[in-house]
């Protein structure tokens, strides 16, 4: 059987790693965070004071750029060479960052190779912003994850106060918004919904019922092909 994949994009906090990260346990599939790559480039960036608009500096910077996520009892982590950046990609100044690096149309192009040799090795559940548009454009399954904008910062903001940062959800939903912004009206490939793919509004739902949601269709793909 053709290789089992599944794309899922969506806008910032709408529960798209963690749903992915759930389905692919359950059914035995690897994950890959491609936002985690985006936020790496875009950290190593920031430490070398590179100019963000300079798209060669930053071709330069990703090619000496290695990226891996070696696995530790379900936990992901995230390493640039062999140092781990796993918090560190999560600051605040890499997130109101990494949107302008993700924008550059040649540092896509060689995120996405890199993302494409990865689901070579097996049958992957990645997320992102064009997993199902052009990462994975054959995708057994494509989600469309959404939820409205004031429950998406409300999530962010609970995550935050639960690992003891000091944010205020005001700056975070302003922040959240101009970054979906962003990534939804850039020209290299903007976040939006595959034509295939099937939207799920997560707004009122829970994790768990939105897993079981995506396992439902998984389930049903692989009974349609059989
Ligand atoms: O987790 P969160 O929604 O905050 O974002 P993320 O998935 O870590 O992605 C961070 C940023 O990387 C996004 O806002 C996009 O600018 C960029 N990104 C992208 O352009 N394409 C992807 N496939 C994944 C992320
Ligand atoms: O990857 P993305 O930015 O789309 O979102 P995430 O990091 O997976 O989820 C953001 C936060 O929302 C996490 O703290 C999740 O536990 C939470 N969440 C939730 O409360 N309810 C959902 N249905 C999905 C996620």
């Amino acid at each position: 059987m053709e290789q089992f994949n599944i794309a899922i994009d969506g806008p910032a906090s709408a529960g798209k790693s963690t749903i992915a990260k759930q389905v692919a346990k359950e059914l035995g599939l690897t994950y890959l965070d491609t936002g985690a790559m985006y936020r790496a480039l875009t950290y190593m960036a920031l430490v070398h004071k590179l100019n963000l608009e300079d798209e060669t500096a930053l071709l330069n910077l990703l090619a000496d750029t290695e990226i891996s996520f070696p696995s530790n009892q379900g936990m992901q982590h995230v390493f640039i060479n062999k140092m781990e950046v796993t918090e560190v990609i999560r600051s605040k100044e890499v997130t109101q960052n990494v949107s302008l690096v993700s924008s550059h149309k040649n540092v896509r192009k060689k995120m996405v190779s890199r993302q494409q040799k990865i689901a070579q090795q097996g049958g992957i559940v990645m997320d992102g912003r064009d997993i199902g548009t052009v990462v994975l454009p054959n995708a057994a399954l494509k989600i469309y994850l959404v939820a409205s904008a004031e429950e998406r910062a409300l999530r962010r903001y609970r995550e935050s106060i639960e690992k003891g940062m000091q944010v205020s959800l005001e700056e975070l939903t302003a922040d959240m918004i101009a970054r979906d912004n962003y990534d939804m009206n850039r020209e290299a490939s903007p976040l939006k919904k595959a034509e295939d793919a099937i939207e799920i509004d997560s707004t009122n739902l829970s994790i768990n019922q939105v897993v079981e949601m995506i396992l439902d269709y998984a389930k049903n793909y692989q009974k349609k092909v059989k």
